[in-house]
């Protein structure tokens, strides 16, 4: 599996695992104990969580894992976030919103150790722009937590440049990655600038949703429909799956983004993984970069 050095502190798989969905799969401890023990076979030993995922129950779930086997911690990295404060029956929020005050980032990483049962998160991320960020406080937070030991390095999530930028220089250019939606059917990120800034920066995106939630194999959408038909024939010239194909123009642009695979499957998982060997001639990766129909080259 190759690696992507986020930072001298943590290296991660380029292929990463997502639990947004995993309280939907109602998974016993050991279930879930056994599926990590297979991506982390096949190399896959990076794992992306947040505190509100599975309605604050995700983290925990992880924990459990890592409570039945103290000794996959050593072997994997975990990336997890802060930054939404949502309704729930436990919480005193009446209104959801987004908080990332130093308080809020040093209360909620404590809470995630806890639950992850870890010393230590290797990514931390804030989960959204927060129209109401104060750079420096929320710097002041990461940096005390680092000092500390309880997280490795820190980032961000679904941030644009100018945001981005901002939070990178009064970081001290300590921004690790931004966490952002890109598929064949989600170009926000190519358009805002934000893959060019990334280069510039030699900060590594991690691509989340990228095969847009499912919607690719199952939308009769006609935009959705007109992909689908690029990639399968794409998919049958290079005899692989259709998903492999998508990994594929994913990996290989210059940004050098990480994938987060959402299946629960490992056949899936081992797709995406597939993705890494494939090769798309520059034609193929701009005919599903246009199959959509969303995009126009100028
Ligand atoms: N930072 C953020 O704001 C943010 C936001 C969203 C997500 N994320 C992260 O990104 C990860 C990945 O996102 P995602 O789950 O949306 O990724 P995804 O891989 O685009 O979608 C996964 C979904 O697609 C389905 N799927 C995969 N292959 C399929 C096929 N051949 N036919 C039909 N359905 C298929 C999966 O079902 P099966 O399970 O049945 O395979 C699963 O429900 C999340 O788990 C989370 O860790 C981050």
């Amino acid at each position: 599996m190759e690696t992507i050095t986020l930072s001298s502190e943590v290296t991660v798989s380029r292929i990463i695992q997502g639990f947004w969905r995993l309280h939907s799969w109602n998974w016993t401890p050991q279930e879930l104990h056994d599926f990590m023990v297979q991506a982390i076979e096949l190399g896959v030993t990076t794992f992306d969580t947040a505190e509100i995922y599975g309605n604050y129950t995700a983290e925990t779930q992880l924990g459990e894992v890592l409570k039945l086997d103290p000794s996959l911690r050593s072997k994997i990295q975990i990336i997890t976030k802060t930054g939404i404060n949502k309704l729930h029956p436990d919480r005193p929020y009446t209104f959801k919103h987004y908080e990332t005050s130093y308080d809020k980032i040093i209360f909620s990483c404590n809470e995630s150790l806890k639950k992850l049962n870890t010393s230590h998160i290797d990514v931390y991320l804030i989960h959204r722009e927060d129209p109401f960020f104060d750079h420096h406080e929320a710097d002041r937070a990461f940096k005390q937590l680092k000092a500390e030991g309880k997280i490795k390095t820190y980032g961000v999530c679904n941030y644009d440049p100018v945001k981005f930028s901002a939070f990178h220089k009064v970081s001290n250019q300590a921004l690790v990655t931004n966490q952002i939606e890109v598929s064949p059917l989600e170009f926000e990120h190519f358009n805002s600038g934000m893959m060019d800034l990334l280069q510039a920066e030699k900060v590594h995106p991690m691509f989340w949703s990228p095969l847009a939630g499912g919607s690719i194999f199952t939308s009769e959408e006609p935009s959705i429909v007109a992909l689908r038909t690029v990639l399968t024939r794409i998919a049958s010239t290079h005899h692989v799956d259709l998903d492999t194909i998508v990994y594929a123009w994913l990996l290989m642009h210059p940004v050098k983004g990480l994938v987060i695979s959402g299946s629960q499957k490992i056949s899936r998982l081992k797709n995406a993984i597939a993705g890494l060997s494939i090769k798309l001639s520059l034609e193929e990766w701009y005919e599903i970069y246009l199959a959509s129909g969303q995009q126009v080259l100028r």
